[in-house]
């Protein structure tokens, strides 16, 4: 029995040597000392060994059982430690291949025209403000000077939700709702990009829903130079240094005195041509010191403070700077259109 025990060892050993994998060294551990293995076999016949003679050949068969255990386990660690390091052989990554390129998107050309405008007052001490997009008749109209059945409002007909609530027909609502923030006090410079809607036939140049930015500052002492002086930066930011502007007198109920401002024409540089319809100048917005009426319904004291109030068509903007010659591509989501305002 003894003799059968060592034997069955080395067999056990030697097999475990010669394994090549992982699973061939399961399957000697399986064969051997497993239940059904041969020396679990071996011990069942201790039952005729005599009283003396079974301790030490339990003690035995739990030494053999230990060795071949011993010997799996070192050659198992030794397999894994193979297979880590043909692994590390096969998989090198070369760190220096060009890697495969990131597809970027570009912006919407009404995005960087807000963008830029928006850079170029936040750097003269301005804040960017956010209004809704559904307004009540008080905002959208009301405290902007034009009372119910005012002759004005034929101009900006809208969509309305209810007698009281439309979607806003321009971005100047903004300029109450902030100065009722101020509770009085100034100063209040703000500018106000977002969509306003009218019912309108649309064109080449008309959308039912299209862009505004609004402008409002007030301030003690603030005199027409003011805007004069401020729109000049915005013409020269947007249509490039050798721009000018002229004010040309206008009507809006919530300014007094209202102008209309054209820049000077950046194709021809003034001479007349197609762009500027033999002018020389190009509308750009409409402007104007704001109407008393309105500061005062905003809660500011008209005899101490002044301002100035302005707004833009942003899409009319970009399709001048960039010579887009209908509205509605904006709204198209045409890469090929998209695509061609990708910055640098
Ligand atoms: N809200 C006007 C419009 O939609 C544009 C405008 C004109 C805004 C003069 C102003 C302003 O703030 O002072 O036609």
């Amino acid at each position: 029995m003894q003799e059968q025990l060592k034997q069955l060892e080395k067999e056990a050993v030697a097999k475990v040597e010669g394994a090549q994998s992982l699973k061939e060294v399961n399957d000697v551990r399986v064969a051997y000392l497993g239940k059904k293995g041969p020396i679990t076999e071996v011990l069942r016949g201790m039952g005729k060994l005599s009283a003396e003679e079974r301790p030490k050949m339990g003690a035995l068969a739990n030494e053999v059982r230990e060795t071949i255990a011993a010997a799996i386990a070192e050659k198992n660690a030794r397999l894994e430690e193979e297979e880590v390091k043909r692994k590390l052989k096969e998989q090198t990554i070369d760190v220096t291949l060009p890697g495969s390129p990131v597809k970027t998107g570009s912006k919407h050309p009404l995005t960087i025209v807000i963008e830029d405008i928006e850079d170029l007052f936040i750097s003269m001490g301005y804040s960017v403000e956010e209004g809704p997009e559904v307004e009540t008749d008080y905002y959208n109209f009301e405290a902007l000077n034009l009372p119910k059945d005012h002759p004005a409002r034929d101009m900006q007909d809208s969509f309305y939700i209810t007698e009281d609530t439309l979607m806003r027909t321009q971005t100047s609502p903004v300029q109450t709702r902030t100065m009722e923030k101020h509770k009085g006090k100034g100063p209040v410079k703000i500018i106000c990009p977002g969509k306003v809607y009218r019912r309108d036939n649309d064109d080449a140049t008309h959308s039912h829903q299209f862009m505004q930015i609004e402008g409002l500052c007030v301030d003690h002492n603030i005199s027409m130079s003011d805007l004069k002086g401020t729109l000049e930066t915005v013409a020269k930011k947007m249509f490039g240094e050798e721009r000018e502007i002229r004010l040309r007198p206008s009507f809006f109920p919530f300014t007094e005195p209202s102008v209309e401002v054209d820049v000077s024409c950046f194709k021809c540089g003034g001479k007349g041509c197609s762009v500027c319809k033999q002018t020389g100048w190009i509308e750009i917005l409409g402007a104007g010191m704001v109407h008393p009426n309105v500061l005062e319904m905003a809660g500011f004291d008209s005899k101490q403070y002044q301002g100035f109030a302005f707004g833009m068509g942003v899409e009319r903007i970009a399709m001048l700077k960039y010579g887009i010659d209908d509205i509605r591509h904006f709204y198209t989501n045409d890469v090929r259109f998209l695509s061609q305002f990708k910055q640098a």
